[in-house]
């Protein structure tokens, strides 16, 4: 069975000194592209969708696709919900078969995140799932999707993470250091103090998310301080919409719609490579 928690996945990760890359998707060529970038570098994989992207594809046909590619390629695949909005819809999740779950209380207040994620962890861990929690506000780097805004993102605090860790129980959490989703309108700068204070205080797995836009170096640096889950989306949405569109512009009167999808999704696979290197997560499988 290649389907494995992000749990196992990410131990694994934090002792090989390596992140897992986490990519999100919404359709067959996005999830084809990423399976088979993680096939050719033998590296293994995450495959996430956020509330819109599970609704999008419907959770059941989600799990199916990713089960179905993950056996064909015979690498350690997670299935994963991202930014999990409510406990019910969270827990919906674990009904459709995802093997971890992210619930994101980071705009309640802590006693609340708190209160919420260890109920599901409650019953994530009662179906053998994994958790991820989230302390301090990811925003946006520049207005986007989620409606969430650059001027939402609030660092967050170790106290609170180290509080948050050791009572809800959770097998990774991300933490605010200064990321952001979506395109960064200036380089972002990572608070690497307080990652160290993270890495000090907790001994789980950290997850970095608006992976896009990230240096390389800064990606390799938060590795070595226990950052073992990397979250990508918009770098892969660019270079799909950037190479469909020069695809249809070059293409006028094509009505074979898998010749005009094909180029973007060869696209992505390639964007999924450099962002797996970048990781250090190729044949580690
Ligand atoms: P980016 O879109 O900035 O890569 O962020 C992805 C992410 O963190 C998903 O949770």
């Amino acid at each position: 069975m290649s389907i494995v928690t992000n749990k196992e996945l990410l131990d694994r990760a934090k002792a090989g000194h390596y992140a897992v890359a986490a990519f999100n998707t919404n359709n067959l060529e996005y999830t084809q592209a990423i399976l088979t970038a993680a096939s050719e570098l033998r590296a293994p994989v995450i495959v996430a969708a956020a509330k819109s992207e599970v609704d999008y594809m419907d959770g059941y046909v989600f799990v199916s696709m990713v089960t179905c590619l993950a056996d064909k390629f015979g690498i350690p695949v997670g299935i994963h919900l991202d930014h999990g909005p409510t406990f019910e819809e969270t827990i919906r999740c674990l009904h459709y078969g995802f093997k971890s779950v992210m619930y994101d209380g980071s705009f309640l207040p802590l006693e609340e995140n708190i209160a919420v994620t260890k109920e599901v962890v409650k019953a994530a861990h009662a179906c053998g799932v994994s958790v991820e929690g989230e302390v301090g506000v990811i925003g946006q780097a520049a207005d986007g999707p989620e409606g969430r805004r650059h001027d939402m993102t609030g660092l967050a605090d170790p106290d609170e993470c180290e509080r948050f860790v050791a009572e809800t129980g959770v097998d990774c959490f991300a933490a605010a250091i200064g990321n952001a989703h979506g395109l960064y309108k200036r380089k972002p700068e990572l608070r690497f103090d307080i990652l160290a204070e993270l890495e000090k205080r907790t001994s789980i797995p950290l997850v970095l998310h608006g992976g896009t836009g990230i240096p390389e170096g800064d990606l390799r640096k938060a590795i070595t301080m226990g950052v073992s889950k990397i979250n990508f989306s918009t770098v892969m949405r660019k270079g799909y919409i950037e190479t469909l569109t020069a695809t249809l512009n070059g293409s006028p009167g094509e009505l074979d719609l898998m010749k005009l999808l094909s180029p973007g999704k060869d696209r992505m696979i390639e964007i999924a490579k450099e962002h797996i290197v970048m990781c250090m997560s190729d044949r580690k499988a």
